[in-house]
């Protein structure tokens, strides 16, 4: 039983192993219906819990999605209709939890609640979002550059805007997969320096640019997220946009990238705020693919998590 906690909590030959196998699902499939079973199904017999205590589109759809493909079933809860929204202690949800399924997939705010459930259930958990990461978002984004460009190992990947959550797991990526990462935003946003400090010392050349134009130079991947993300109070919204208007995605930054560059953003977007509708469905935009490949990227990451 291994839970799939975050980027670098996972042995990078793992993580190549659910890339390469999420590509394989993704041609095997080519061409079926959605609701059509795998050819194979390891998933039979196995029920899985998708706890929300966010909203979700993307993550709800592509794992309930994916686990029925492999044969699987599943649950979506809402935190906030469980005993968990009214008192109960999360290790005594995993506990109990653990006797009825087999797998807890997990979205929620603090990490302190998602490393809990981990150290409580008996069964695989896996991250599906919190304040601090979100890595199935970035095991679809490599799965994503490296089908349309491959490897992702030595390319140059800039994060443009707010140092969030999403931009930690690109950090801890980084030094996994191997690419430079350079993050460019105001001071305020910054990534969390922990965050930054773990993946140089893992090997990986972090570099922090405040000038938007420079950062992106010679780009092969530009990558954006929302000003302000579910767990930021909506009170902060005037002053972050103010913050970050500098750091658009248009398609004035988008030049400044290699010809070939691809550009992602894990979605939900505010389009025409953290990037322009022009490059959002432009020619450098990869991000149906990117939304598409969280169905993969997942079903290679359940897999691995259930050892089937
Ligand atoms: N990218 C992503 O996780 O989207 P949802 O919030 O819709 O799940
Ligand atoms: N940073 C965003 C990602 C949404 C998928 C948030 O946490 O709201």
């Amino acid at each position: 039983m291994q839970h799939f906690l975050d980027i670098d909590r996972t042995d990078p030959a793992a993580l190549r192993a659910m890339i390469d196998s999420a590509r394989a699902m993704k041609t095997a499939r080519h061409g079926r219906p959605k609701g059509a079973p795998d050819d194979d199904q390891p998933l039979a017999g196995h029920m899985v819990a998708l706890i929300f205590e966010k909203p979700s589109t993307r993550t709800r759809v592509s794992f309930d999605v994916g686990v029925r493909q492999m044969g699987g079933q599943t649950m979506v809860l809402s935190g906030a209709d469980m005993q968990l929204g009214h008192g109960e202690t999360i290790a005594d949800t995993a506990r109990v939890l653990s006797r009825y399924v087999d797998l807890i997939m997990i979205r929620t705010f603090e990490e302190q609640t998602l490393l809990e459930m981990a150290e409580y259930a008996s069964v695989p958990v896996i991250n599906g979002l919190t304040n601090r990461s979100h890595p199935c978002q970035i095991m679809a984004d490599i799965m994503t550059y490296e089908e349309h460009r491959g490897p992702i190992a030595g390319r140059r990947v800039v994060w443009s805007g707010d140092g969030n959550n999403v931009c930690a797991s690109f950090i801890q990526a980084a030094a996994r997969f191997g690419f430079d990462l350079t993050f460019t935003g105001p001071e305020t946003l910054d990534p969390d320096p922990a965050i930054v400090a773990a993946a140089r010392a893992g090997g990986a050349r972090i570099t922090i640019e405040r000038d938007p134009m420079k950062a992106v130079a010679g780009a092969d991947l530009v990558v954006t997220d929302t000003w302000v993300s579910m767990h930021d109070p909506q009170s902060a919204r005037e002053r972050r946009h103010n913050q970050l208007r500098g750091y658009q995605v248009n398609e004035a930054l988008m030049a400044r990238a290699r010809p070939d560059a691809l550009f992602m953003h894990c979605l939900p977007a505010h389009r025409d705020d953290e990037a322009t509708s022009a490059v959002m469905d432009g020619p450098h935009s990869v991000i149906w693919d990117e939304a598409e490949n969280r169905l993969h990227a997942q079903k290679a990451v359940l897999r691995w998590c259930l050892g089937t």
